[in-house]
């Protein structure tokens, strides 16, 4: 199903109801100048694993029955479940950043947003797939909100992991990109303080507040201001972005403030309908698999659109 609205302008958006891997299967090799995508951690199939330990036990009593009709009495070990989780996360991963890996344009980069629990282990994997070579910049995203707990350093940041298909051809305009205050202005002169300084990797944001104009109620919803300046260094006016896992759409609304396209794709009904109330007011948006006007649901493989 492909919806658009009559809006008589071209469409030059689409927003996509399909699980990714089916979505990216459809897509030509090295179409998307840049790709950004924030996967959720929790893929619904966590595992658990006990380690037990037995030992025979006396007069019929125990919990299990081994050979000969002999009764055990079975002990908990360990509980495998963290590392399972790890496990299962990055077998769901691999596949489609293989083929986020195909889709990127032979210039184009790729963004991945990560919490920092699974950071290191999405690391190995994506080096493996775009070579070591790839990798530009772990780039730490600094917020405060929250809670803090007293037994430890209280985790306040995410971390974004930006490659490049190529690390000798590729986008990157550091003059696109909005400029920070110093945090000694003191110590430079009065020009410099009034143009601000470059971002480095680590950049101090607010999450979107919970009662501010760009809340939309999901509730993984990153800041605008991330993902402008992602797509601000990262690609030229008119390119494609693209983000699989599109949530509320931020990625689209950040494309779209600075004049690039955009393509988001997410698997739940629920935040397909967010981001068509965001971009109601947007002309040129194909909807695939989706009725922005009336009801939602999953794509049918005989549904598939052209590319
Ligand atoms: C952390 S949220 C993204 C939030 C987004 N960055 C924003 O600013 O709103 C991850 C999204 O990935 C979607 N998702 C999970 N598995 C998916 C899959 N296999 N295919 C497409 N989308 C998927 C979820 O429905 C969820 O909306």
């Amino acid at each position: 199903m492909t919806t658009q609205k009559a809006t008589g302008h071209a469409t030059q958006h689409r927003i996509e109801l399909a699980d990714n891997l089916t979505a990216l299967a459809a897509m030509p090799d090295e179409s998307g100048p840049l790709i950004y995508i924030d996967p959720p951690f929790n893929t619904g199939r966590r595992q658990e694993r006990v380690t037990l330990t037995t030992r025979q036990a006396v007069s019929g009593a125990g919990d299990r029955t081994g050979f000969g009709g002999r009764r055990y009495v079975s002990t908990r070990l360990a509980r495998r479940s963290f590392r399972d989780a790890y496990d299962d996360y990055l077998l769901f991963l691999e596949p489609r950043l293989h083929e986020g890996f195909r889709v990127l344009a032979a210039d184009g980069s790729f963004y991945l947003h990560l919490d920092p629990r699974e950071a290191h282990y999405a690391k190995v994997l994506v080096d493996e797939i775009f070579g070591r070579s790839s990798f530009l910049n772990e780039i730490i995203w600094a917020y405060d909100y929250g809670g803090r707990p007293r037994g430890r350093w209280p985790a306040k940041h995410d971390t974004i992991l930006f490659y490049v298909k190529n690390p000798d051809d590729y986008v990157f305009d550091t003059d696109a990109v909005d400029r920070e205050p110093y945090m000694a202005p003191g110590l430079v002169t009065p020009e410099k303080v009034a143009r601000g300084k470059r971002p480095t990797d680590v950049w101090w944001h607010t999450i979107v507040s919970p009662t501010g104009k760009e809340k939309t109620g999901y509730p993984t919803q990153k800041p605008l201001g991330v993902l402008k300046r992602i797509v601000a260094a990262s690609s030229r006016p008119g390119d494609l972005v693209l983000d699989f896992f599109a949530g509320s759409g931020t990625t689209g609304a950040a494309a779209l403030a600075l004049g690039r396209r955009f393509h988001l794709i997410d698997c739940q009904a629920e935040a397909v309908a967010v981001m068509a109330a965001r971009f109601t007011a947007v002309p040129g948006i194909a909807y695939l698999g989706f009725d922005p006007e009336g009801s939602a649901g999953p794509r049918q493989a005989n549904e598939l659109p052209g590319r």
